[in-house]
């Protein structure tokens, strides 16, 4: 007996977890266990040998049990420890200094250029960007035969065979938000309106999904002469410098008239994008006359009101500040080129405090 009670303690004492403790419980006090086997034994003995040893087993069971309990708790107590000292944690260590996250220069520049409409008195406005035909193209003078329907490489959406509606479009450009804007604002107005557009073209300066920012201006006195002073403006402040080399081209669009599209001076020389030198003209946006029919079709008359708007492609205008020589790589999700281009969290755009600085 005594053997047995200094095997199974001295077994309990040494057990290193409760796997271990399980399989002495049951090599001991189970079912089939070694105590069990000896109390079978009681029954060939002779009953003044049974009372002695009969309550001897019980007594070694009863301890072997509280064994098994106290070691079980003590094996709790010690992985509680363990887990506590692993977890445990400083709070009053100073804060990583890495930062991880940045701006993309997509939002940067958007940022950047409404604080400067912000400052000329443009308020923004949004639309969705899965558009009605009827908006992108129709209320804009783009009727269903006009040609722009191609020229811009549309994504149509789906319609259930049968619904003999037009589809609804990803928009393919923001003009758009004019017509939404005058519907919900009327006259006078001034907004920029920024966001996602979308075309099927990929290559170094396309990409099937781009950024524009619209620019709308509506009163009763608004001329050419004030488009051309607010883009100029506007290009210097987003480029930080005083004089810009922009080219003004006679050009057409559906819904203004006149038209003209703006280029800038580049130079791509060694793979660099670079602005303000080089032979190259990058264009960066198309604007003009609000045309009367867009007028009329935002519930505005077109008698007594008049105005300017203009599209400018935020990428290309981030690829030229930033010098960054490929559009594809603005969505690539590539934490390298982030990392390199972003811009700190914090660092948020103001005229008075710096764009970009
Ligand atoms: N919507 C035109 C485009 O995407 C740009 C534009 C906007 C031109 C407003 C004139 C006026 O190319």
């Amino acid at each position: 007996m005594d053997d047995l009670k200094a095997k199974y303690l001295g077994q309990i004492a040494e057990a290193a977890d409760e796997d271990a403790l399980e399989a002495i419980r049951v090599a001991a006090v189970g079912k089939k266990g070694e105590i069990a086997l000896k109390m079978r034994e009681l029954g060939k003995m002779t009953p003044e040998e049974r009372k002695a040893v009969g309550p001897a087993l019980n007594a070694l069971k009863d301890e072997i049990n509280a064994a098994l309990a106290a070691k079980k708790a003590a094996l709790a107590d010690a992985a509680l420890d363990e887990r506590l000292r692993t977890e445990w944690l400083d709070v009053t260590l100073p804060a990583r200094h890495r930062r991880q996250g940045t701006v993309h220069p997509v939002s940067q520049a958007t940022e950047e250029l409404t604080a400067i409409f912000a400052e000329l008195g443009f308020s923004v406005a949004e639309g969705p960007r899965i558009e009605t035909d009827w908006h992108n193209f129709d209320a804009l003078n783009i009727p269903g035969h006009h040609p722009a329907r191609a020229e811009m490489d549309t994504f149509y959406m789906h319609r259930a065979p049968g619904d003999d509606r037009p589809p609804h479009v990803l928009r393919t450009h923001t003009s758009p938000v004019q017509i939404r804007s005058m519907e919900l604002q009327g006259a006078p107005i001034r907004v920029i309106c920024p966001g996602g557009v979308y075309r099927a073209d990929y290559d170094q300066t396309h990409t099937p999904m781009f950024h524009q920012v619209e620019g709308l201006a509506i009163d009763k006195d608004i001329s050419m002469a004030n488009l051309k002073w607010v883009l100029e403006e506007f290009v210097k402040a987003f480029f930080e410098v005083d004089d810009v080399e922009l080219r003004f081209r006679a050009s057409h669009f559906p819904f203004t008239e006149p038209s003209a599209e703006v280029d800038i001076r580049c130079s791509w020389e060694g793979g660099q994008l670079k602005i303000g030198e080089g032979d190259d003209w990058m264009e960066i946006l198309g604007s003009g006359m609000v045309h009367p029919k867009v007028i009329a079709a935002g519930g505005i008359d077109p008698e007594v009101y008049q105005g300017f708007a203009f599209g400018i492609g935020i990428d290309r205008l981030a690829m030229l500040k930033y010098g960054i020589p490929d559009l594809r790589a603005f969505f690539d999700s590539d934490l390298r080129w982030l990392r390199h281009y972003g811009f700190a969290a914090l660092d948020i755009p103001t005229l008075h405090g710096g764009l970009s600085r």
